[in-house]
Order: C-alpha cells, then structure tokens, then sequence
C-alpha cells in the first residue's frame, strides 16, 4: 500500500474487535512515529502504550466517558518531554511534533490493516495519574488502536479543495 492509499483507508474507528495486536504491528507503528520529523530534530514525543484493561477502562472514563477508547486493545498516550519552546513563527514545538508522529502512526496502522481513533476529548491531570505521568510533562493525545470491527466503511466528509486553497494570495 502506499501512503495515499493509506490516507484514504484511514478513519476513525469506534469500534474494535476483541483481537489482539500483535507485537510487531505495534512496533512497526511505534517506529513510523519514531521517524516523524520534529521542529530542529527536537523529538520530544514519548508514547505510553497501555494494555491493561483496567487502566483502558479508566482511560475511557478520563476521555469524557467515550467507552469505545478502553474497548480497543491498545491506547497510546502521546505525550511530550518539554520546555514549551516556541519556534520563530510563535507556535509551540511539541503538540505539533506530536500530532505528526501520532499521524504517521495512524497512517501505519492503516497500512497494517489496524484502526485507530484521535482522542482530544480528555482530562490531562486524570490521565497523568492513571498512568503515573509526572506532572511536567504534556499529554498531547489519547489513540486507541485495535482491529476495526467493520473495515469496509470510509467516508469522508471534507471541504472541497476550492474551499481551502488559495493561490498566490489569500
Ligand atoms: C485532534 C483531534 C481530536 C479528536 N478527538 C476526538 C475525540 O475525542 N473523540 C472522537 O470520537 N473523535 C475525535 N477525533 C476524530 C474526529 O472526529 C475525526 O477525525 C473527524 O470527524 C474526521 O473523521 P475521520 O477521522 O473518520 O476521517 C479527533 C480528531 C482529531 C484530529
């Protein structure tokens, strides 16, 4: 598969089935995120990946109660090491380092055949103590990871490219 075939297949998915996934499809995954790149080679990201399923059940609660999140095998936590640095433009490195990981993730995991959803909806600080996060460092997001119970449905509900193009000027 290349990868706009992959960012094609690729939905958020709410529902898993009771599969495991295997080792090395993780790996594979966690190393697509290892490979992103970052502001200045910065790397801030570390993942928490979690598989026990009483701390899956608490991470749901902590994620405005979305049951589906502790329903997959696997959630990561994408979370940042940092000093909050701004690069020259005024935006902060790491949620932006760390969402590029964690799509070139989700996009590997298509790839493999697994789905995965984006969870912003969550409470930092609970998360942080379900898992043991000190407190200085960010969770930037929540992404279940597990085999989709329907792989058939994709759609895509987006703006037209007339709508958010512009071209030589705003
Ligand atoms: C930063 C971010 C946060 C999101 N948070 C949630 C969430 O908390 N719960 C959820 O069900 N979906 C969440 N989503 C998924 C979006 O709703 C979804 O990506 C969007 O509707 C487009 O659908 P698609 O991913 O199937 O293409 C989030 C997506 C992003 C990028």
């Amino acid at each position: 598969m290349d990868v706009l075939i992959a960012i094609k297949t690729r939905k958020s998915v709410r529902k898993y089935l009771k599969r495991n996934v295997e080792e090395e499809k993780l790996t594979a995954i966690l190393e697509a995120g290892r490979l992103a790149p970052s502001a200045s080679n910065r790397q801030e990201w570390r993942f928490v990946v979690v598989r026990a399923p009483e701390k899956r059940v608490k991470l749901a609660e902590a994620a405005n109660q979305q049951t589906f999140v502790g329903e997959a095998p696997v959630v990561i936590a994408a979370c940042a090491v940092t000093d909050a640095h701004l690069m020259r433009c005024g935006q902060a490195c790491y949620p932006i380092d760390v969402a590029i990981a964690l799509d070139h993730m989700s996009l590997a995991a298509a790839e493999l055949g697994l789905g995965t959803c984006w969870i912003g909806a969550f409470d930092e600080d609970q998360v942080k103590k379900i898992l043991n996060i000190p407190q200085e460092i960010r969770v930037v997001a929540l992404m279940p990871l597990g085999y989709p119970s329907d792989p058939s449905v994709i759609s895509k509900n987006r703006l037209p490219l007339s709508e958010i193009v512009k071209h030589d000027h705003w």
